[in-house]
């Protein structure tokens, strides 16, 4: 048995980002309790933790078969004692106690539920909680008042807790190309995000605009939302204008994780007749948690949806969040690999930039420490090259 795990070590790499992980996962069972267990760490402000589970649970996702034994896993990266309790646990159990345990918790009931709202971040969440709001008509009825994007997000709970399929996603794609292409011809628009890599559901629409000519995209955004709120397509918007340039001497600080572009948070209203391939009644009873299928937002829905015809589905359009991110095009290969994900991918890649290269990647640029100086890229297989990297396409970064 020493020859086997020898072979599994040389062919899973440490860091995400030198291996390939497609959609294929063996492990599901093991994969989804270390999930859950990372989703409870990132809520509780553990994010070390978070990122544990998560390298854990993305060495899994890249076995070729399923795991049956626990030494077949000798040799393996990233699996810490803890990961390798809770396999262990599922193994021998059908099921992790801890993960078990957890999914019950009140307290990660309601963080799930709360941070189901779009807007409300693990903070806010912990912060209501503490106040004894569980739930949401528990936080309607509080005192507190919620801002612009928690309150869309409140109205539209039922809708953006539901996949956007990827015939949605396209339908989307098609008109923030018109848009697009009406404000500004031969600027080019580029599916990102999980859709780029093959996933057939997400929680988002992203999308990456420019133009080939550089500096014509300044100013773009404002006018794409203008005419998609000219339309009616848009519930709800939020743009934050590209701070990158306004920074001092060139390129600034590419270790900062922040980022720079000028991008657009929106939950867009898509029209009914525009979905295709709909099987909406069935998804909603399957993906609405027991506690929070009762919801229905009726104070609070002020459109044409009202409490009953919410109910019956009669509601003609469903809303669904979109990311907008625009970039000149000489930071387009970093912005297109940076915003395709996925987040562990992005993450081990920034890591192996700075530890084994002593580089620093942003979805801007890619700064080398050692020649100080910025490599430029026109595709992301020439920044995969810089890094020394063999190019893994999209749909092999689903880590
Ligand atoms: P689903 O939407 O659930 O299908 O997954 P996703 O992979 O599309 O995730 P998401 O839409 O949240 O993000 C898409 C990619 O954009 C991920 O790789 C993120 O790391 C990246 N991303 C999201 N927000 C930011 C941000 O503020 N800055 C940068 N640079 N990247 C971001
Ligand atoms: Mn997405
Ligand atoms: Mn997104």
């Amino acid at each position: 048995q020493v020859d086997e795990s020898k072979e599994v070590e040389s062919i899973v790499p440490s860091y995400a980002c030198q291996r390939r992980t497609t959609l294929e996962n063996h492990n599901t069972v093991f994969t989804d309790a270390l999930s859950l267990l990372a989703e409870n760490a990132e809520l509780s402000d553990e994010d070390g933790r978070g990122v544990a589970f998560r390298r854990a649970a993305a060495v899994l996702k890249a076995l070729h078969s399923p795991v049956t034994d626990l030494l077949q896993l000798r040799g393996l990266p990233c699996l810490g004692g803890h990961s390798l309790r809770v396999i262990k646990d599922v193994l021998e159990n059908g099921a992790s106690s801890e993960v078990e345990f957890t999914k019950q918790s009140e307290r990660f009931k309601a963080l799930k539920v709360l941070t189901g709202i779009f807007g409300v971040g693990a903070k806010t969440a912990e912060r209501w909680i503490r106040e004894g709001i569980h739930s949401l008509p528990q936080l309607q009825d509080s005192a507190h008042t919620l801002n612009r994007a928690q309150q869309a997000g409140l109205e539209h709970y039922d809708d953006l807790n539901q996949p956007v399929t990827k015939a949605e996603g396209d339908t989307i794609g098609e008109i923030v190309a018109k848009a697009v292409m009406s404000v500004l011809p031969g600027a080019q628009m580029t599916l990102i995000g999980g859709f780029r890599r093959g996933k057939l559901t997400g929680h988002d629409v992203d999308f990456l605009i420019t133009h080939p000519e550089e500096g014509r995209e300044v100013g773009l955004m404002p006018k794409v939302v203008s005419w998609l709120e000219s339309k009616g397509f848009l519930l709800y918007q939020k743009t934050t204008r590209n701070s990158y340039l306004e920074s001092k001497d060139g390129p600034a600080r590419p270790s900062s994780n922040m980022d720079r572009f000028e991008r657009c948070f929106s939950i867009f209203k898509l029209p009914e007749d525009a979905k295709q391939g709909t099987k909406q009644t069935e998804t909603l009873t399957e993906d609405t948690p027991e506690d929070t299928c009762s919801l229905t937002t009726p104070s609070l829905v002020k459109d044409e949806g009202s409490e009953s015809t919410k109910r019956a589905n009669l509601k003609p359009w469903r809303a669904v969040r979109v990311d907008l991110v625009v970039s000149p095009i000489s930071q387009f290969a970093f912005a297109l690999l940076g915003w395709t994900g996925s987040k562990l991918f992005e993450r081990e890649l920034r890591r192996w930039a700075g530890h084994e290269k002593a580089m620093s990647l942003s979805s801007h640029a890619l700064y080398d420490n050692t020649q100080s100086k910025y490599l430029r890229a026109s595709s992301e297989e020439e920044i995969f090259a810089h890094l020394g990297l063999e190019y893994i396409p999209p749909s092999e970064r689903n880590a």
